[in-house]
């Protein structure tokens, strides 16, 4: 084990996928740690290599996928790990929930099986253990009638019951990273709120890393520990959550906070940030965000703003002064 804390350090992490176009680098030079216990929130907008970024500590990518850097797993870097070693992992050790429960449940499979297999298969358990074993993880994930709900096929379940079953599977052999991918994105508020509630409760209680991928900043709040903003590939900011939810630093953090559905007033109100995400066949000299930011300045279309740590454990990419105005 390493001499920090952390269970996994991820140094210059580099997805290129070749198109027939050319090039893209999805997820750009990341850098990031996390303890065990801890949970790390990626956040950003859609296409914003958030996806990526787990599929290539899953040993996931796609066959035109080329992966450089380093990710360390207990001291161990899983990117260089054979496929068989790396099934290991994924089954022992890091378990991964999707947006969709239906891409890792066997739609004809009773849900109470599919969960024991898992314990049959990887911890060895007799038939009688892993059912019991099985009840006990529904119970934990906040099923009602866990034991009657074994006997029933996934499509019995509601959605925000079906993503219960999956952070059941995914918990059961107690894996040490946990990495979910907009688990709650397909679900409405008071559900999404419901599984959050959750996810908090079990962190506690089985001490799991995780880390928490969304493009909803709002989710993040009271869950993760620390956030990592990404835009095109790259890191935007990154720092401890109540700094960056409370003292953004980066104007797309700004753009994303703004871009939160607040629920306490009469209607919704939501504001979305102006103009799409760069494309990452064609991306701008300088700044990526730059088309988008209201503080877009002649050096942002000319230099590439580096990641700064501009304070202790406090980053950032752009060339707006740190504690300047964030109104324009
Ligand atoms: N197999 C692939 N070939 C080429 N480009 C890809 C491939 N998979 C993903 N990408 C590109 O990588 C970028 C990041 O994708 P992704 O990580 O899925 O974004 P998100 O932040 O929404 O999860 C996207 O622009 C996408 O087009
Ligand atoms: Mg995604």
């Amino acid at each position: 084990m390493n001499s920090s804390n952390n269970i996994l350090e991820v140094d210059n992490l580099r997805v290129n996928f070749k198109t027939p176009d050319g090039q893209v680098t999805a997820v750009n030079n990341l850098n990031f740690n996390l303890a065990q216990g801890e949970t790390l929130g990626i956040v950003g907008e859609s296409g914003s290599g958030k996806s990526q970024t787990a599929f290539a500590l899953m040993g996931l990518l796609a066959g035109n996928g080329q992966i450089t850097g380093e990710a360390r797993f207990e001291g161990e870097n899983i990117l260089a790990l054979n496929d068989k070693a790396m099934n290991r992992i994924r089954s022992e050790k890091i378990a991964m929930i999707f947006q969709d429960p239906m891409t890792s449940l066997n739609p004809y499979m009773k849900v109470g099986k599919q969960l024991m297999e898992v314990l049959i298969l990887h911890k060895g358990m007799s038939k009688a253990d892993a059912f019991e074993a099985s009840v006990k993880m529904l119970d934990a994930v906040k099923m009602p009638e866990a034991r009657k709900r074994m006997n029933m096929f996934p499509h019995e379940f509601s959605g925000g019951m079906r993503q219960r079953v999956m952070i059941a599977m995914a918990l059961l052999c107690q894996p040490k990273l946990l990495i979910a991918d907009e688990p709650t994105t397909a679900l409405d508020v008071t559900v999404q709120a419901q599984i959050l509630t959750l996810l908090n409760e079990l962190k506690s209680e089985f001490n799991t890393s995780i880390i928490m991928i969304t493009h909803d900043l709002g989710v993040v709040a009271g869950l993760c520990d620390k956030v990592l903003v990404m835009y095109a590939g790259r890191t935007m900011e990154y720092g401890q959550t109540d700094d960056v939810f409370y003292r953004p630093t980066h104007p797309y953090t700004q753009g994303l906070l703004e871009a939160i559905p607040r629920l306490d007033g009469e209607e919704e109100t939501l504001t979305t940030i102006a103009g799409n995400p760069p494309n990452l066949l064609n991306l701008p000299t300088g700044c990526p965000f730059q088309a988008r930011c209201q503080f877009v300045e002649h050096r942002c279309r000319t230099e590439a703003p580096a990641l700064e740590e501009y304070q202790p454990g406090k980053l950032r990419a752009c060339h707006k002064p740190v504690h300047s105005e964030m109104t324009p």
